[in-house]
């Protein structure tokens, strides 16, 4: 039985519909009816990261444990998942990290956080695979909705470019780990294979769309005021920072290891907004 966190969240729930394919899995959600709701496959059994008791239950006879946290202002979620994965005798634990947390210059509060969690994770006792993904590509889907209304995609710096990695790949990559078939003691820097800029994102959105998208750039701090209305401060300052520093090209870098672990290129943004049209019209 292979354990699924997040399985309610972008990627969770993809390394749930793949694993599903070949053998039982539980997803781990705070509220299973939704995971149900979703339709996605699998036992949904009630877990949350806040009640350690909780995931000691729902762990009971996994072997293999899926882990995706969301919360960097609540650093004990990964400390708990971890000790109950201990104690219920699951036999190895993947991460879902950050990609950021392998440069040095990254200093915020989500990549110190995701380091730290790296760390309690080699640290746990268990046989462990991390997965460092660049920036998701669906976290352009944010741009839906005023793409469907007035036809424009606003966001910070149009010109810096980011090596985005299709969550369907992270998936991919996930099960492969879950399954025994990528290394334990391995971590992954996983992105996809060509860097783009939001404005270069834009126009492939309106090509596959079949019309006009205009690219409205803005600076990071214009995007700050943005985020600091959405989010707490420390992430929004963190978001900031992230940024700046593809501002200054930190997250260009193409890795091959995607396509090395499955054998195949890994998504391009216009694969990836093809698969997904249908969320923006
Ligand atoms: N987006 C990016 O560009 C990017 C890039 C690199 C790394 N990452 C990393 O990817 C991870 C996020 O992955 P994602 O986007 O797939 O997640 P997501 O869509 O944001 O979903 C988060 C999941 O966590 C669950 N969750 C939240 N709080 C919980 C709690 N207290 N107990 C149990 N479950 C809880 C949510 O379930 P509910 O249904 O209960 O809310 C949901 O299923 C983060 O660690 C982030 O640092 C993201």
């Amino acid at each position: 039985m292979i354990a699924v966190t997040g399985a309610t969240g972008t990627v969770g729930g993809l390394v749930a519909r793949l694993l599903a394919d070949d053998g039982p899995v539980r997803l781990l959600a705070r509220d299973p009816a939704r995971a149900a709701e979703l339709g996605i496959p699998g036992e949904a059994v009630a877990a949350d990261f806040d009640d350690p008791a909780s995931l000691v239950a729902a762990l009971a006879g996994a072997h293999a444990l899926f882990v995706v946290t969301a919360n960097p202002l609540r650093p004990e979620h990964d400390p708990n998942l971890l000790t109950a994965a201990r104690e219920s005798g699951v036999r190895h634990v993947v991460k879902l990290s950050a990609l950021a947390v392998a440069d040095e210059r990254a200093d915020d509060l989500i990549t110190r956080w995701q380091r730290r969690n790296e760390d309690l994770v080699r640290a746990c006792g268990l046989p462990w695979t991390i997965l460092r993904p660049r920036s998701f590509m669906s976290n352009s889907l944010a741009w839906a909705s005023s793409i469907r209304t007035r036809g424009v995609v606003q966001a910070a710096d149009g010109t810096s470019r980011n090596a985005c990695v299709a969550p369907e790949d992270i998936a991919a990559v996930a099960a492969l780990a879950l399954t025994g078939g990528a290394g334990e003691g391995m971590t992954y820097p996983l992105t996809g294979p060509e860097a783009l800029s939001a404005a270069e994102q834009t126009a492939v959105l309106a090509e596959v769309l079949g019309r006009p998208v205009r690219f409205v750039g803005t600076t990071p701090e214009q995007a700050y005021e943005a985020w600091s209305r959405r989010y707490p401060e420390p992430v929004a300052q963190a978001l900031l920072h992230s940024a700046r520093r593809q501002r200054d090209g930190a997250k260009e870098l193409v890795d091959p290891t995607v396509e090395k672990l499955l054998g195949r290129p890994a998504l391009t943004y216009r694969d990836w907004a093809h698969q997904h049209r249908h969320d923006f019209l």
